[in-house]
């Protein structure tokens, strides 16, 4: 990815210290943070400094990397094992984050060293595997196209390349010239946020709509298709993403357009066997009733916007049923959810 013209990861780690795009700044300010502990490192993640599930499970395997790296001589068996799960516990839905995890935390058995370089390893493959999807979605993408997309599966979501937005870039690369719907994405916004601002430094023409106006188009016949990413995918294809996804899948279903996912093979729980046994993140009601950002001066600001002695709820995501969904672009191509399973070997 490029930001201004300069090349960024994400997330990255270099010695002891884990450096990371803060999205909850974005778009109104790039900066990049440096934590130095596991628990700066946990914080990030819990609180959307990091976010999306590639990103998280990179953030996750560094933070481990460096509780590793920082653990005592004398209780380093004991310290490791504390560390994964406190960082298991910072958000529970995405797969990517317990995928890495579990690949460093194995390698950090062995030492400091090797979790470092594992950490590594993981966020490496999270880049390879993103941009194979770029790839291999370009091959479903026409001229002209008119794609829709919900929430950010960019590069902001992972490492880099992204995964629902990395075909949408090989094929403006390759002059395809498509054009983005993009949901607002309610409560946190990130498509109105950062979906918009990914592709704005991309050059990739688009438009945000909101939420509720997505049947509109779709009706209308303005919405060819719609790529979207995941957080985990069950077994049998069916896929958790963020809140709303749901809804987007059901009507494309009803007008007959095709509803793809985009994510890396990370993503899918190969000891989930449907959607009912994903594990759903509800997150503070303040989400919903509150929004913030920096006014006309200057300052970050933080306005109610809902009724204030109302109480709210937040699931943060839901799960679309295999049978809404077109196919999973993967790594590994596009595959179907019958196709998914076979990939269990491997993994
Ligand atoms: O809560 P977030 O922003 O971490 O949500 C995760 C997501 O970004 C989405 O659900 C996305 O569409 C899939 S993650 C690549």
């Amino acid at each position: 990815m490029k930001v201004n013209g300069k090349h960024y990861r994400t997330v990255s780690m270099e010695q002891q210290t884990i450096y990371m795009i803060n999205q909850n700044l974005l778009p109104f300010k790039f900066e990049i943070v440096a934590l130095n502990s596991l628990q700066e490192s946990c914080e990030a993640i819990n609180n959307m400094t990091v976010r999306g599930a590639g990103a998280i499970g990179s953030a996750a395997g560094f933070a481990l990397a460096q509780a590793a790296l920082q653990a005592s001589k004398q209780n380093y068996l004991r310290e490791i094992e504390l560390a994964k799960k406190a960082i298991e516990s910072t958000r529970p839905t995405a797969q990517n984050l317990f995928s890495a995890t579990h690949f460093v935390y194995k390698a950090a058995l062995e030492s400091p060293e090797k979790a470092y370089q594992a950490a590594h390893d993981f966020a490496q493959a999270d880049v390879e595997a993103c941009r194979k999807i770029g790839i291999n979605g370009n091959s479903i993408i026409t001229e002209n196209m008119c794609i829709a997309t919900h929430c950010n599966a960019g590069w902001l979501a992972f490492t880099d390349y992204g995964s629902a937005l990395a075909p949408i870039y090989e094929a403006k690369t390759l002059g395809k010239k498509p054009f983005v719907y993009v949901d607002e994405t309610r409560p946190r916004g990130q498509g109105a946020r950062l979906t918009a601002w990914e592709l704005q430094q991309e050059n990739v023409p688009h438009r945000i709509i909101a939420d509720n106006a997505a049947a509109f188009f779709m009706q209308r016949g303005e919405i060819d298709m719609y790529i979207v990413g995941a957080d985990r995918i069950a077994i049998n294809g069916d896929t958790a993403n963020k809140i709303g996804t749901l809804e987007k899948a059901i009507v494309a279903y009803e007008f007959g357009i095709p509803f793809y996912i985009a994510a890396p093979l990370s993503t899918v729980d190969f000891s989930c066997k449907s959607g009912n046994e994903i594990p759903i993140e509800f997150r503070s009601e303040r989400e919903i009733l509150y929004q913030s950002g920096y006014d006309k001066e200057g300052v970050w600001r933080e306005i109610v916007v809902a009724s204030p002695n109302s109480m709210a709820i937040n699931p943060a995501f839901d799960v679309t049923p295999a049978k809404y969904i077109a196919g999973y672009i993967t790594e590994h191509g596009i595959l179907s959810a019958e196709d998914l399973a076979d990939y269990f070997p491997n993994y």
